[in-house]
C-alpha cells in the first residue's frame, strides 16, 4: 500500500518511481549498494559535507555507524553509506544531475535491537518515500527512487515513538546516480528539508482583552520558602483598578502591603500554613487559599513563571534592558497573571578581584544591588546565571573554585534565581573517569555553597541532560534541569525538543521540574530581536507543550515589544492554572496516531488536561479516546485555549487541529 502512495506522489511531481521494500533476491541495486566499489556516474552520499546533515545525538559518521562501528543491517555489513541519529536531517542540491538514489535503511545492528525510527524521503519539496516505523532488528528496507529532473532530494531520519534513544538509523550504501558523463555534482546545502507549513490564522483562543473588570486572583495556589531567609510574593491579579489586598492568617513573620499585594517579611517557623488572600475592587471582591510552605529546600512548588535575557538579548543584555524588562512584566499585565522572574543570563560578569569576588561588567551592570532592589521593588524576583568551569559558555568569567565566594555575592546582590551551566567544566575535569560522579560533581558543591548563604535561590542546573539528569536532579537538591541542547525559533526544533519529553514526567513534582528550555515566543533573536519563525500555531503547540508538562515558562523574547497574539498566549489564566495546578503532576504521552499525539496530566481538583496535538502538515481531527487516558464514561469537556465549555461527550472527544498545532482541553468535573 505504501509503495503505492509513493508512486502516486512521485507521478505527480513528474517523476517515475520505484521503491523496493527489502526484496530477498538482490536485485541489481542491491547488488550495487553492497559494493566496496562505485559504479561510473555515481557519488557515495558520505562523499557530501556531512558537516551539513543534522543530527540529534553525535555527528553523522562516513561509511560508519553513529558510534563509529562498520554500518550493519540485519547481519549484513556495507561498506559505505551513512551513520546518523533520529532527528537527522540532509538537503541536497541534486544540480539536475542526478537519476537514481539507493541506499538500505534501518536501525543500526549496534543497537541491538533497540531504536525505532522513520526514513522520509523529500524530493523538490515532497515527501516521496516514508518507510513507516521500522525497529531495531527490523528488516532494513531498500529504496531506489528515480530522480530524472529533481533539483532537491532531501534525507530525514525521524523518531517514531517513545524517546530518540538508540535511535541510530543507516543510509547504508547510499549513493546517488548521476546522468551519464556529467561534470556535474551533487553538493549538500543548508537549511531544513521540511518547507514551514502555510501560516493559517489560530484556533480560537480567548483574549486577554477579554480579562473581566470584576477582580480575580492568579498564579501559585502554594509556595515555600526558608524560615529566617528574606519572602517575597507578590499576589497576582487581574480586575478594574484600583485593587487592594488582604491576606487572612499570615503565618508569623510574613506582612501585606494592602496597597500592592506583595507579602514580604521573613518566615518566623517551618510548617505548612492556609492563607486566604483577598483582593478588592470597583468591580467587587474575590479570594482565593494560598498555602505557605516553611522549611528547608521548599522553593519552587510549582514551576517558574518569568523571564531570561538569553533568546532575546543574548551577549547585549544589560541593566537597562533588566530594568526596562521588570517593568514591563508589570505594566503589560504578565505580573497580574503571575510572572515573577526577571533572569539575567550569561555576559554580565567581568573578572575578579584580589579577594576573589566576581565583578559585573561596569559599562552593563554598574550597580547590581540597586538593580536587584528595583527589581523587589516592584515585587519581582530576579535572577542570574554562571557555569561551573572557568569560563562561561560566553566565555566570561565563571565560579570555578570560586563557588561560595560566587554564592555569597550573589545572595548580598539579592538574587533569587540561579542558572548554573556546564561549559569549560569538562575541560578542567578532563582526566577525571566518565561517569555520574563527574557529572553530578559540580551541582553539588554549588549546592552546598548556596546552602550556606542567608538567602533563598532558585537552582537551575543546565548541563542539558547528561547522564540523564532528571533521574538525579531533585536528589541532588536541583529545582529544575535542562533536558535538552539549546532551543531555537523553528518548528523543527521546538517540536523535536517538546516531544521528545515523553517518560520524564515521572521524574517532575513540586520543587523540582524538567525544563526542555526556554520559551521561543514573541520576538527573540539572540542579540537581534526580530519576528519569530514559528506560526501561531506551532507557539500554540509550544505553549501547551511546556504547560502539560509542568515546564518553567521563562518568556524568551522582548517584553517591551509584546504583541497581542504572545501575550494571549501567555495570560490565559485558565491554560495557568493548569500550568500552576498544586498537584505538580506533568503530562507524558498518552497516545500517538501518525502524526498525532494526546498527552495529559492529573489535576489537583480531580480533572485531566488534555494536550490534542497535530504534527502534521495538513489540520486533521484528532481525537482523545477516553480510555487512553484512564476515564470511562460521558465527561464535561473546556477548551482551555478558548475558554468554552464545548460539551459531554462520551466515549471521547474530537478536536480539529491545524497544521503544526494544538488544542489544550480539560475533562471531567472539578472536585
Ligand atoms: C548555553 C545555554 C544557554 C545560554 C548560554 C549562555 O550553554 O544552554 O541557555 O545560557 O549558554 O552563554
Amino acid at each position: 500500500m505504501a509503495w503505492r502512495h509513493h508512486l502516486l506522489g512521485l507521478t505527480t511531481v513528474g517523476l517515475l518511481a520505484s521503491a523496493l521494500w527489502a526484496q530477498r533476491d538482490p536485485p541489481a541495486d542491491e547488488v550495487l549498494i553492497r559494493s566496496a566499489d562505485l559504479p561510473p556516474d555515481a557519488v557515495w552520499l558520505e562523499s557530501l559535507d556531512l558537516r551539513l546533515m543534522s543530527c540529534d545525538w553525535q555527528t553523522p559518521q562516513a561509511g560508519k555507524s553513529v558510534e563509529g562501528n562498520p554500518l550493519k543491517l540485519h547481519g549484513v555489513t556495507y561498506p559505505h553509506g551513512v551513520g546518523s541519529h533520529a532527528r537527522s536531517e540532509f538537503n541536497i542540491d541534486l544540480k539536475g544531475a542526478a537519476t537514481r538514489f539507493l541506499a538500505m535503511v534501518g536501525v543500526d545492528d549496534e543497537k541491538q535491537g533497540q531504536g525505532s525510527v522513520v526514513f522520509r524521503v523529500w524530493v523538490d519539496g515532497k515527501v516521496v518515500i516514508e518507510t513507516g516505523t521500522l525497529r531495531g532488528g527490523d528488516e532494513p528496507k531498500l529504496i531506489s527512487l528515480d530522480l530524472t529532473g529533481a533539483k532537491r532530494l532531501g534525507l530525514v531520519i525521524d523518531d517514531a515513538d517513545q524517546s530518540i534513544d538508540s535511535d541510530h538509523g543507516d543510509w547504508a550504501g547510499a549513493l546517488i546516480k548521476l546522468v551519464a558523463g556529467t561534470e556535474l555534482r551533487p553538493v549538500a546545502i543548508r537549511g531544513p528539508v521540511e518547507p514551514p507549513v502555510p501560516v493559517e490564522p489560530p484556533i480560537e483562543m480567548w483574549s486577554v482583552t477579554q480579562t473581566p473588570p470584576a477582580p480575580a486572583i492568579h498564579g501559585p495556589r502554594v509556595t515555600g520558602a526558608t524560615p529566617g531567609r528574606p519572602f517575597l510574593f507578590r499576589i497576582p491579579a487581574t480586575g478594574e483598578a484600583p485593587l487592594t489586598f488582604a491576606a487572612e492568617g499570615l503565618p508569623p513573620g510574613l506582612r501585606l502591603d494592602s496597597a500592592t499585594g506583595v507579602i514580604s517579611g521573613a518566615l518566623a517557623a517551618e510548617g505548612t500554613t492556609d492563607v486566604m488572600l483577598t483582593v478588592r475592587g470597583p468591580k467587587g471582591a474575590s479570594s482565593r487559599k494560598l498555602t505557605i510552605i516553611g522549611g528547608q529546600h521548599k522553593l519552587c512548588q510549582t514551576p517558574p513563571l518569568g523571564w531570561n535575557s538569553w533568546n532575546v538579548f543574548a551577549g547585549a543584555i544589560d541593566e537597562v534592558k533588566v530594568r526596562a524588562t521588570a517593568e514591563a512584566m508589570v505594566s503589560s499585565g504578565l505580573a497580574a497573571h503571575g510572572y515573577v522572574y526577571v533572569n539575567i543570563d550569561d555576559h554580565w560578569e567581568a573578572g575578579r578581584d584580589a579577594a576573589g569576588r566576581i565583578q559585573t561588567d561596569p559599562a552593563k551592570f554598574p550597580n547590581m544591588l540597586a538593580l536587584c532592589d528595583y527589581v523587589h521593588s516592584l515585587g519581582l524576583k530576579i535572577g542570574i546565571y554562571s557555569s561551573p568551569g572557568p569560563t562561561t559558555c560566553g566565555g566570561r568569567t565563571a565560579s570555578w573554585q570560586h563557588e561560595l565566594l560566587d554564592a555569597q555575592q550573589y545572595a548580598a546582590w539579592g538574587f533569587d534565581y540561579l542558572k548554573y551551566d556546564w561549559c569549560s567544566y569538562g575541560d578542567v575535569v578532563r582526566d577525571e573517569p566518565d561517569g555520574l560522579p563527574k557529572l553530578q560533581k559540580p551541582y553539588r558543591v554549588m549546592r552546598e555553597a548556596l546552602d550556606q548563604v542567608d538567602r533563598d535561590i532558585v537552582f537551575s542546573f543546565c548541563q542539558y541532560g547528561m547522564g540523564e539528569v532528571w533521574k538525579w536532579g531533585a536528589e541532588l537538591g536541583g529545582n529544575c534541569w535542562r533536558t535538552t541542547g539549546d532551543i531555537t525559533d523553528t518548528w523543527d526544533s521546538m517540536s523535536r525538543i517538546g516531544f521528545a519529553q515523553d517518560g520524564h514526567e515521572q521524574y517532575a513534582g513540586p520543587g523540582h521540574w524538567n525544563d526542555p528550555d526556554m520559551l521561543v515566543v514573541g520576538k527573540v533573536g539572540w542579540g537581534r530581536p526580530r519576528a519569530n519563525r514559528m506560526t501561531p500555531n506551532e507557539q500554540v503547540t509550544h505553549i501547551t507543550l511546556w504547560v502539560l508538562q509542568a515546564a518553567p515558562l521563562l518568556l524568551g523574547c522582548d517584553l517591551t515589544q509584546l504583541d497581542e497574539f504572545t501575550l494571549n498566549l501567555m495570560c490565559n489564566d485558565e491554560v495557568l492554572d493548569v500550568h500552576q495546578d498544586p498537584l505538580g503532576k506533568a503530562a507524558g504521552r498518552k497516545a500517538r496516531d501518525g502524526q498525532q499525539e494526546i498527552w495529559a496530566r492529573a489535576l489537583s481538583d480531580g480533572t485531566l488536561a488534555v494536550g490534542l496535538f497535530n504534527r502534521g502538515r495538513d489540520a486533521a481531527d484528532v481525537t482523545v479516546k477516553w480510555a487512553d487516558v484512564g476515564l470511562a464514561g460521558e465527561q464535561p469537556v473546556r477548551d482551555l485555549w478558548a475558554r468554552k465549555d464545548v460539551g459531554r461527550h462520551a466515549d471521547g472527544y474530537t478536536g480539529r487541529v491545524p497544521a503544526h498545532g494544538a488544542r489544550l482541553i480539560k475533562v471531567g468535573a472539578a472536585r
